[in-house]
């Protein structure tokens, strides 16, 4: 089958096997048009705590189908390749989390939403990029706060609190693989352009960005505003739905250290998902998520806390 072939068998498969397909901003173009429903991390699991179809296909990576799968204990959640991780998630582990949180017992745990189940499970609330913020501002003053695991979320978090937060020193690979300075080249390049930032970017972009948000809110920054050119720090998979709204807008991708075939920033692990995997565990209804009730229960807790603060300040 062509590209085209696979994507119309998806669609007419979805729909006998009422599943719906869930996918984040950074897949490729083509799972982007089959998905039923596309956005960040946190549109996406308020989406999957919404849904009523009995299956779950999730695109994009293995903690957002464990995620999807947490506050949908009962229905099937698959993800097509169960390789598909994140480096923020890699880099903090059950154990090694646990024996930090018992060095601070006496603080509140915020974990970012990109960590394992089982990490989820000892947090006490779980944010996203779109929210952190507003989650940290919640709890009270006098408390004390882990902040975990990415150091650069972290850090602005921490400036835009004034909390004295104790961060997790973990990276997302993606967003710290920018240039600064091929994109100060850029800037000098195109002067009447704004610098747009995901929170994971490394502490000296952030500082450079007219704009610091989600991917969700970085695609209404630039849809809103009345600028025509725009550096884009985040994973390039963004730029579909970014430009879909505004084809007349110049949108730059900001670029990586090392060269590679599109001078841009692409996570390896989003990529894993491809076309033919999608219709494979669509077909197979395989690969999926397998948690046990016990973390579930215990994750589904600060994930339903954060979706309850998130949507009482809107
Ligand atoms: P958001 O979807 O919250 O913008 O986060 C991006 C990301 O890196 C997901 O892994
Ligand atoms: Fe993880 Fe970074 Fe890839 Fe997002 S872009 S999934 S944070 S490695």
């Amino acid at each position: 089958m062509n590209r085209e072939e696979l994507k119309a068998e998806i669609l007419r498969i979805k729909k006998e096997k009422n599943t719906v397909i869930l996918a984040h901003y950074y897949q490729e173009e083509d799972i982007q048009e089959i998905a039923d429903f596309v956005g960040d991390s946190y549109g996406l699991s308020v989406e999957a705590s919404k849904t009523e179809a009995p299956v779950i296909l999730f695109c994009g990576v293995h903690f957002m189908a464990e995620t999807a799968k947490i506050l949908n204990p009962d229905k099937k959640v698959l993800l097509p390749d169960l390789n598909a991780g994140c480096s923020l998630a890699d880099g903090c582990k059950y154990d090694d989390f646990k024996a930090f949180k018992d060095e601070h017992p006496d603080h509140e745990v915020v974990m970012y939403i990109n960590c394992s189940a089982e990490v989820k499970s000892i947090s006490d609330y779980i944010c996203t990029s779109s929210n952190a913020v507003k989650i940290v501002n919640s709890i009270p003053a006098d408390k004390k706060v882990i902040f975990a695991p990415d150091r650069n979320l972290g850090r602005y978090v921490k400036k835009a609190t004034g909390r004295d937060l104790v961060l997790w020193n973990g990276k997302c690979i993606v967003h710290e693989a920018f240039s600064f300075d091929k994109i100060m080249k850029l800037i000098l390049e195109y002067p009447e352009a704004d610098l747009i930032a995901h929170p994971e970017s490394t502490e000296e972009v952030i500082e450079l960005a007219q704009f610091v948000g989600s991917t969700a809110a970085m695609i209404k920054y630039v849809k809103e505003s009345p600028k025509e050119q725009f550096i884009i720090a985040t994973e390039a998979g963004i730029l579909h739905k970014m430009k879909e709204g505004v084809p007349e807008k110049t949108l730059i991708p900001a670029p990586v250290d090392e060269d590679n075939t599109c001078a841009c920033s692409e996570c390896a692990f989003m990529k894993m998902n491809t076309l033919q995997k999608v219709y494979d565990c669509l077909v197979n209804e395989s690969p999926s998520i397998d948690l046990t009730k016990e973390v579930m229960d215990a994750a589904r807790l600060p994930i339903e806390r954060m979706i309850q603060i998130t949507e009482s300040a809107k």
